[in-house]
């Protein structure tokens, strides 16, 4: 049999089946290796089994990088419209749920069949349930062994994503490889990941399963989405979001009330002074919410007995409550990880290692990150397709 190839590429998830396809149907004989018994898994789970496939707003900005430009170009030259045409030309039905979010009507499965139709052709070989065993590099090939095979090509492509959800298969094998080939990673951390509350504020424990409409905030950062309270700690969307920014240590503060203008509670007060501070919360808020933030604030008069000063305090607190989480729910429940292969080797037009060449990292794997809503994918889809062009 023969194993020479123009590309290997390690990994069968979304950056690794476009690149793959891609760079197959340019001519290229590319084989495919992935330990897991099927490609695509986490496409598979993605968005409730609906596959969040692209956001119609992804421009670099809302990507996380320690080179916040790295994403520029392939964003640029694949973008979530050239995808969309994609999946329109396999006739995909999808829709969008909220903020751009472009979801399919029917199957996640629906994607990764897609992606195999294009692997196929373009010739593709893929090869599963096969560890990637030892690899060589000499004489400008890279070799590679994986069962009692051994397949060597020209250009080699990382493509195996990060460590988060490991049940499903997820290594940091990625991260040893690149620094085998003297390129260096930049920390990794669970990102989109639920965050957990210790000491006093395991009381909000008790209303746990409340969900609100909330901005939360880390640092400069704000998202304007559901926060959900939980036995461990605080989720949804919001707090998934700033979770990619969270470091140890830092607050988080939720605006319990992004729509509350101003001066809102002295307003109510003049408009009914015997009304009690719960039923004020009670009327903006979930009940159990505004019942748990009225016992913490501790104002148990009437309106009329707390000075506009006092209410005006309310109300800063009420917009900008400090969490101080303890930690996150790991790469366990982590939706992606922040960090991986440092940009600053990699050509941002191409993905290859600027001092190994044939090396190529896309997709998770790199240090690009993105938001909640179908940001990830596209950096797969845009990485993949970036370096399958170039191969
Ligand atoms: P990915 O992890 O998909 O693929 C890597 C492949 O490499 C896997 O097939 C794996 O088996 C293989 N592999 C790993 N280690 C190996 C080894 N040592 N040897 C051989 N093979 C190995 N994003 C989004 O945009 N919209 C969404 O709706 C969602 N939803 C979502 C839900 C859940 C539960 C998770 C965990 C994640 C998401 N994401 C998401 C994130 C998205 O899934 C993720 O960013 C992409 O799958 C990354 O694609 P990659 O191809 O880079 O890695």
């Amino acid at each position: 049999m023969n194993n020479e190839y123009d590309a290997i590429v390690l990994g069968g998830g979304g950056a690794g089946l476009m690149c793959a396809a891609v760079a197959g149907q340019a001519g290229k004989r590319v084989l495919v290796i992935d330990h897991a018994d099927e490609v695509g898994k986490k496409i598979l789970i993605s968005g409730g089994g609906r596959c969040n496939f692209t956001n119609i707003g992804a421009v670099p900005e809302r990507y996380i990088s320690a080179n916040p430009h790295f994403a520029k170009s392939a964003m640029g030259r694949y973008s979530a419209r050239d995808f969309i045409e994609l999946v329109e030309k396999h006739g995909i039905a999808y829709h969008e749920k909220t903020l751009g979010q472009l979801f399919c009507d029917g199957s996640a499965k629906a994607i990764v069949a897609m992606l195999l139709d294009e692997c196929e052709a373009g010739g593709v070989t893929i090869s599963l349930e096969r560890g990637i065993g030892e690899i060589g590099h000499a004489d400008g090939r890279y070799s590679v062994a994986y069962g009692d095979q051994t397949a060597s090509a020209p250009a080699l492509v990382i493509a195996t994503g990060g460590p988060s959800i490991p049940k499903m298969g997820a290594t940091d094998y990625a991260y040893g490889l690149a620094r085998r080939f003297g390129m260096s990673i930049v920390e990794p951390r669970p990102a989109l990941v639920p965050l957990t509350l210790g000491g006093d504020e395991t009381l909000f424990r008790d209303i746990s399963g409340v969900a609100a409409d909330v901005k939360a905030r880390c640092g400069k950062t704000a998202f304007r989405e559901a926060a959900l309270f939980t036995h461990r700690g605080l989720s949804g969307p919001a707090i998934l979001q700033v979770s990619s920014y969270w470091r140890n240590g830092q607050p988080v503060g939720i605006d319990f009330l992004p729509d509350a203008p101003a001066g809102w509670l002295v307003a109510a007060k003049r408009v009914r002074p015997r009304s009690f501070l719960r039923n004020q919360l009670a009327a903006v808020l979930p009940d159990r919410l505004a019942d748990m933030l009225w016992q913490r604030i501790g104002l148990y008069g009437d309106l009329n007995s707390m000075t506009d000063a006092v209410l005006g305090d309310v109300e800063r607190m009420l917009s900008d409550w400090q969490f101080v989480p303890n930690g996150s729910e790991g790469y366990a429940k982590a939706e992606v990880t922040v960090g991986g292969i440092s940009t600053d080797g990699l050509s941002s037009r191409t993905m290859e290692a600027k001092k190994v060449p044939g090396l190529y990292a896309i997709g998770e794997a790199v240090d690009v990150t993105g938001w909640l809503g179908g940001y990830n994918f596209q950096w797969a889809w845009a990485s993949g397709w970036a370096a399958g062009a170039a191969i």
